[in-house]
């Protein structure tokens, strides 16, 4: 049985305030597996968002809880939910999120140098995590003299550099042209194969079904299909 390193359970999120306060979840349960590409699709403003949020600790559920790797994080002090981010979770954005001012190896190592971690050995980790997404050649570049297939490639050498036990991607492939997409979807189903990681994507775009082992779809904040697959590419 493959491990569950993440879940929610009965996640209920409500944001905004007074008139404008909306249910953006409405009791959904998750778990997460190791060795598994999990994908979430659903219209725009369904709470795909707002799950990857709760499920990353960046937002705290209203009711419900979240595990990680079966230890309830919900309620912990704020810079105890920032220890269990730092060590269990690498986040990629569709906008890459990159330090402007940072070399793709600075802007990797980052998450490292975040832990305190001795500096050679981040440097080591860094460089690593290049190459395995095929920027060996591009270290010391800054991110605006790298294309955007090549900047998402640096977040997600920055997302896994700290080897987390969970990779959540929101609309990874939603800024890259057909070729570029379908190669960050590779990579990203590379990492799903250690059977210790789960990682998990939000998309609209139905291109990227054949990397999944598992499609969850939400419809105003509610799952509403929970369909698992063979991963037919990577
Ligand atoms: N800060 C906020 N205050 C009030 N409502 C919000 C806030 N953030 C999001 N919402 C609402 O919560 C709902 C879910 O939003 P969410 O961003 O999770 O959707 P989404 O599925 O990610 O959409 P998209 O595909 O467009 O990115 C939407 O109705 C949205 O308008
Ligand atoms: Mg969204």
């Amino acid at each position: 049985m493959k491990p569950i390193v993440m879940e929610a359970i009965d996640v209920v999120k409500s944001l905004g305030e007074g008139a404008g306060q909306v249910l953006a979840l409405k009791g959904v349960s998750v778990s997460l597996k190791g060795g598994e590409l999990t994908l979430l699709m659903g219209p725009s403003g369904s709470g795909k968002t707002t799950l990857l949020s709760v499920l990353g600790c960046m937002l705290s559920p209203t009711a419900g809880l979240v595990r990680v790797s079966g230890r309830t994080i919900t309620g912990l002090r704020p810079e105890e939910l920032a220890k269990v981010r730092r060590q269990n979770i690498g986040f990629i954005f569709q906008s890459y999120h990159l330090f402007p001012t940072l070399t793709a190896e600075e802007n990797a190592r980052l998450p490292l140098d975040v832990r305190g971690e001795r500096s050679l050995d981040a440097l080591d980790k860094a460089q690593q995590a290049l190459i395995a997404v095929g920027l060996s050649h591009k270290f010391n570049s800054f991110p605006r003299d790298l294309s955007g297939g090549e900047q998402q490639r640096v977040a997600i050498a920055r997302a896994v550099v700290g080897a987390p036990s969970v990779v959540l991607a929101d609309e990874p492939t939603a800024a890259l042209d057909r070729e570029n997409g379908l190669a960050i979807m590779g990579l990203l189903a590379d990492i799903a194969k250690d059977p210790a990681r789960a990682v998990f994507v939000v998309t609209h775009d139905p291109r990227i079904e054949p990397f999944a082992d598992r499609i969850l779809r939400i419809e105003d904040g509610l799952l509403v299909a929970d369909e698992a697959r063979t991963r037919r590419l990577n």
